[in-house]
């Protein structure tokens, strides 16, 4: 393992001295990883793991897009996935995309689900805080993504608003390609009742997002 790690960071080493002189050479082109050594990598961070972690780690058109890419598409490319991840976002079938704020402001705050400690009958969380500010009172939250207090009051509570956060938390990718934000229907992390809640978390007058 320790030796195959090493031979892989050799590889990574060449690899990256082969980007820096073709920048060079056209400075318009996005430097690519190699994909052979990126499924070597993460076949070997992962090995043992169980099928269903396999699974999880096998990496779709859009996030291989992505890495290769090192999250720097061309305009085609970006056009592409763009159009790709808008198709996946699936709307509630009665168009409403209101739900419980009290119960949005739990899933925000919950973090698990999906770990490797979780017994498999876990009700899943979104960990929202763990990047984002959402409501005033909460002290600890992280700063991957922005601030998300007032989300509603700044967007006047309005309805297409509130029906653009509910394809965001769908699919963050629908909106902005390779974005670090997971997505959360697309992968059934979250179920649509709980993005109905979550989204009423960031619209309600009444939750504390918009105190
Ligand atoms: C791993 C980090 C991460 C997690 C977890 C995460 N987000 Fe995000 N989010 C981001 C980042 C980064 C952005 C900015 C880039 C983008 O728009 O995709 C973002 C953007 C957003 C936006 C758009 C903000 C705007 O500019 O209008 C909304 C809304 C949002 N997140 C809501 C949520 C909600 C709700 C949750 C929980 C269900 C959540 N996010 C969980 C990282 C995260």
């Amino acid at each position: 393992m320790k030796i195959a790690l090493i031979a892989l960071s050799a590889a990574l080493v060449v690899g990256a001295g082969a980007v820096s002189i073709s920048a060079v050479s056209t400075a318009q082109q996005v430097s690519k990883a190699a994909p052979a050594v990126v499924d070597a990598y993460v076949e070997a961070t992962f090995k043992g793991a169980s099928d269903t972690w396999k699974g999880r780690i096998k990496q779709d058109e859009t996030q291989r897009a992505c890495s290769e890419n090192k999250n720097e598409l061309s305009t085609a490319e970006f056009q592409k996935v763009l159009a790709r991840e808008k198709a996946s976002v699936v709307f509630p079938a009665d168009g409403k995309v209101i739900g419980n704020w009290k119960e949005g402001a739990k899933i925000a705050q919950n973090g698990r689900g999906g770990q490797f400690s979780d017994p498999p009958d876990t009700v899943g969380g979104g960990n929202c805080y763990a990047c984002h500010q959402l409501s005033k009172a909460e002290l600890s939250f992280g700063t991957m993504g922005p601030s998300l207090n007032e989300y509603g009051k700044i967007r006047r509570f309005r309805e297409d608003e509130a029906k653009a956060a509910y394809a965001k938390i769908y699919n963050a990718q629908s909106v902005m390609p390779c974005s670090n934000m997971p997505r959360f229907g697309l992968t059934k992390a979250l179920s649509e009742q709980q993005i109905k809640d979550v989204v009423s978390y960031l619209f309600d007058p009444e939750s504390p997002v918009n105190k």
